[in-house]
């Protein structure tokens, strides 16, 4: 699957994207990131990539050709690409969604910084989605969730294979059951009985139990 990001903060994801299952998934050819600089697409000697809203208002807005600029050369790499906004407008991204998008041979993820963006953007978008009922200072961290919860769905990116299918929030919903590893006893604490029993059918009813 290869990755791009448009942001004017590319400096912000290798930290995550270079580190543990996401590197893994590159190292192993699964995964390409690439990043698009949106101040590269900025108008004029001073590339200016944003603006003040029309009607007034507080702070400045993404302007809109950069934006379009960018995703059209970023389609130019992979025509086939699904292009997703992270905006507190979009629908709740939930499990379901990092499903869907796991499947895709491309996404193209626009971060939307300062107060927000021009609507009309909104033409090149395939998905907007809101991570949670907050707001952030850009779109560089929902991209990182999205792409952290996709990745690791590509099948071959998880050493447990079948893992990602059976976990927490497959339906949306459950919650994943508690686990536990050595020590049997920390601190005063006994890891539950029934998962030292060696029934797994046993287990498997107490694990169900537990999810909420
Ligand atoms: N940008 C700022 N806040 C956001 C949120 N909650 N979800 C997605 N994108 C955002």
């Amino acid at each position: 699957m290869k990755i791009q990001i448009i942001t004017l903060f590319p400096e912000m994801f290798p930290a995550v994207l270079e580190t543990s299952m996401l590197w893994k998934a590159k190292d192993k050819g699964l995964v390409e990131y690439n990043y698009i600089n949106l101040r590269d697409f900025g108008l004029g000697r001073r590339k200016t990539v944003d603006d003040t809203p029309y009607g007034g208002g507080d702070g400045m807005l993404l302007k809109p050709e950069p934006v379009v600029a960018a995703i059209e050369r970023a389609k130019q790499n992979d025509p086939e690409a699904l292009v997703i906004l992270p905006t507190p407008r979009g629908q709740r991204y939930v499990q379901s969604e990092a499903k869907a998008l796991s499947k895709a041979t491309g996404l193209i993820i626009v971060c939307p910084r300062y107060e927000g963006y021009d609507e009309r953007i909104t033409k090149w978008i395939d998905k907007q989605y809101s991570i949670g009922n907050y707001v952030l200072t850009g779109g560089e961290l929902p991209a990182m969730i999205i792409i952290d919860s996709v990745v690791r769905l590509i099948p071959g990116v998880l050493g447990g294979e079948t893992s990602a299918e059976i976990e927490s929030f497959a339906d949306d919903k459950t919650i994943e059951y508690p686990q536990y590893t050595r020590p049997e006893e920390f601190k005063g604490m006994k890891v539950p009985e029934v998962l030292l029993s060696g029934d797994h059918a046993k287990i498997e009813a107490w694990r169900k139990n537990q999810q909420s």
